[in-house]
């Protein structure tokens, strides 16, 4: 069982180079099957997610290769439109596969997929829009089973899910006619994956804007790309240097892509300094509260970097409301930050945090990536020895967290322990599993395509 093992109370300084997005590559390498090519994917950071899409795309037909920051996909020959259940449940961003697999093969075959536990997070806006562009698409509980081509026409989305959007993207390509998507999600990976289908020759317009125009083609060229800056990794970096009362500066990231993180930092008396191509950041004594700060849609609070504000709630001068407006079930750090001290009251949507002065170090588990994020900082941030079990889920979205915060002179560990009942039995308790991807999924003979 691997875990963190961290001791708190150094200020973090120096300089960290943010990755590639996370949320960027996995749609994109989704989209790496729409037209059938050799493509290069540079600053795929290496992640779990990343891993197991590598998996599926591999088990599909695609040929599939790391090389450094890199991923070569050879999407050219297909041998099957079905992904496996268990593939499928292990990460949320297997259902961009609709859109793509519905783009070049006319049919996909999914489960519902599976991801952080943070929600219900449902799919009905992805399957309702697919109906709308001219698919087929019958479902029961678990299975997905889509055909046809998209007819073109105007779809408006009912909420400007994120997910949807690129799934609704890539699925409009298929067809000869022209699809018009509205009240579309305006998250920069949106604009991103319209940058690799384009550069694969499709014709797409407006991803940034609530309106998306696409039209039908079959592509033209092999792409090579380049993802964009992971703006989620540069704000928790953000929030470790704010948190541990460290300064520094963050590289290779467009500040105003965090505009409202920057603000909320700001806001608890940090001095920022964003430019076109880092972020430079010093904080204040004692962090103060930023007072109420409620998670929404791109420009807004992401909902990804809530947990982690939590952590600095917690030591913050005063009281500070969080409402999260995205997610149902996205506190689950709360219990774990509570056995270090934290002082967190949560009904519904609704946390109040008291600032506390100081955390202690506790053994705690992550339940969920940005939660387990959230986790880490409060090690960072407290006295004596925080152990992290769980790291898997960060794993699945952060490539070397640990080491990155080593890089900024945090005192953090990973380390390899070999399960004991007692941690298991704590494990079970809040709900953490191993990592253990099991044998092989896939049904050898596979005849869709
Ligand atoms: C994406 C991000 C995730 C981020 C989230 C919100 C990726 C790979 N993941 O997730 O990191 O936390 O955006 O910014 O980019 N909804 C429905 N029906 C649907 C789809 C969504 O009701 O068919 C609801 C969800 O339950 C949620 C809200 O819409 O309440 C936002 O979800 P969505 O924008 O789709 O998030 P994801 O694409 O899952």
């Amino acid at each position: 069982m691997e875990s963190y093992h961290i001791r708190g109370g150094t200020p973090l300084h120096g300089e960290y180079p943010v990755k590639g997005a996370k949320n960027a590559a996995l749609p994109i390498l989704a989209a790496a099957l729409c037209k059938g090519g050799i493509h290069e994917i540079y600053g795929c950071p290496d992640i779990g997610d990343a891993s197991v899409m590598m998996d599926i795309l591999k088990g599909l037909g695609a040929d599939c290769r790391r090389d450094g920051n890199c991923l070569v996909v050879d999407s050219r020959q297909l041998t099957s439109a079905a992904v496996p259940r268990q593939l499928m449940s292990m990460l949320r961003s297997s259902v961009f596969l609709m859109g793509s697999l519905l783009m070049r093969t006319g049919e996909a075959v999914v489960y519902r997929p599976g991801g952080c536990n943070i929600g219900s997070r449902p799919i009905d806006i992805h399957t309702d829009g697919l109906r709308h562009l001219g698919y087929t698409v019958t479902e029961d509980e678990e299975k997905i089973v889509c055909s046809g081509r998209c007819r073109g026409g105007r779809y408006v989305l009912p909420y400007p899910s994120v997910g949807a959007t690129e799934n609704l993207m890539m699925a409009a390509l298929s067809g000869d006619g022209l699809t018009v998507l509205e009240n579309c999600a305006i998250e920069p990976e949106i604009l991103d994956l319209q940058g690799f289908l384009r550069t694969c020759g499709f014709q797409v317009y407006g991803a940034g804007t609530g309106t998306i125009a696409v039209l039908g083609g079959k592509g033209i060229s092999d792409a090579m790309y380049f993802i964009m800056e992971d703006r989620i990794e540069a704000a928790t970096y953000l929030m470790a240097l704010a948190g541990t009362g460290g300064e520094g500066i963050l590289t290779g990231v467009r500040g105003r892509l965090l505009g409202s993180v920057l603000q909320v930092l700001e806001n608890m008396g940090c001095r920022i300094r964003s430019f076109q191509d880092r972020i430079e950041l010093v904080s204040p004594e004692r962090l103060r509260s930023p007072g109420m700060v409620s998670t929404a849609p791109y420009p807004g609070f992401p909902t990804d970097c809530q947990p982690q504000l939590m952590t600095l709630a917690v030591c913050a001068a005063g009281e500070t409301r969080i409402c999260e407006e995205i997610f149902e079930n996205r506190f689950s750090h709360k219990k774990e930050l509570m056995k270090m001290g934290a002082n967190i009251e949560t009904c519904g949507k609704n946390a109040i945090i008291k600032g506390i002065g100081r955390l202690q170090g506790a053994e705690v588990c992550a339940q969920d990536l940005r939660g387990g994020a959230a986790l880490v900082l409060a090690g960072l941030m407290a006295e004596e020895e925080t152990v992290v079990t769980g790291i898997h889920h960060i794993e699945r979205g952060y490539e070397g967290l640990e080491r990155g915060l080593r890089l900024l002179g945090g005192n953090i560990e990973k380390k390899n322990e070999r399960k004991t009942k007692k941690t298991e039995e704590s494990a079970a308790e809040v709900g953490c599993v191993s990592a253990d991807h099991g044998s092989s999924p896939w049904v050898p003979v596979l005849s869709h395509v």
